[in-house]
């Protein structure tokens, strides 16, 4: 697994929370021409064929809560990368001001919605781009491929970007391998 550190520049993006611009060039060099793409918690970034968040003044393809829209039937498709980059909890969202109704306070304090994007992320996702400390447990079938510590100076935290790539098929797919060739 390789580490890199970004150091300086690395002025907010839109507002306090979005992807600064340096992590945005990461991201759109890493996924390339890939697609298609799924951004959770997207806010106010335009990348992913697919965006969804909660807010209705997001630039999201679909405002809904994730763990809802993972139900959705557009959901259940082979993803080549899955974004994700949630709050930390409803204090951040309130001390950065953000505009909007957020409640993501249970985002990953409630261990069955940290299971229902793991086992999601295991049938559907080939690579996962994951912003901050806070990553729910992903499986064994990821490897961790590269992580950027990124130092955006004074007082703030240093934040983490973590790319984990599929290197084992789920089961299921295994057991369509198994059908006998026509
Ligand atoms: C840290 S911000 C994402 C910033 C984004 N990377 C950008 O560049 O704008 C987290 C986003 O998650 C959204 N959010 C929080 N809980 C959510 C949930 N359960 N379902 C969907 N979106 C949620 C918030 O509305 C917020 O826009």
């Amino acid at each position: 697994m390789k580490a890199d550190i970004v150091f300086g520049g690395l002025h907010d993006g839109e507002y306090p929370g979005a992807f600064p611009p340096k992590v945005e060039k990461i991201i759109l060099k890493l996924i390339g021409s890939d697609t298609p793409v799924l951004h959770l918690f997207s806010g106010s970034s335009e990348i992913g064929d697919v965006r969804v968040d909660t807010n209705p003044e997001s630039k999201a393809t679909h405002t809904a809560n994730v763990f809802d829209f993972l139900k959705f039937p557009v959901a259940k498709r082979e993803w080549k990368w899955v974004i994700g980059d949630p709050d930390y909890c409803d204090e951040q969202s309130k001390r950065l001001g953000r505009k909007g109704q957020f409640n993501s306070g249970k985002v990953f304090a409630d261990w069955r919605d940290e299971r229902k994007l793991s086992a999601f992320m295991d049938s559907y996702a080939r690579n996962i781009i994951w912003l901050d400390r806070r990553m729910p447990g992903f499986s064994q079938n990821f490897e961790r491929k590269k992580v950027w510590l990124i130092f955006q100076g004074g007082w703030r935290n240093v934040r983490v970007l973590q790319w984990l790539s599929k290197t084992m098929l789920p089961l299921s797919d295994y057991d369509q391998l198994k059908e006998p060739r026509p």
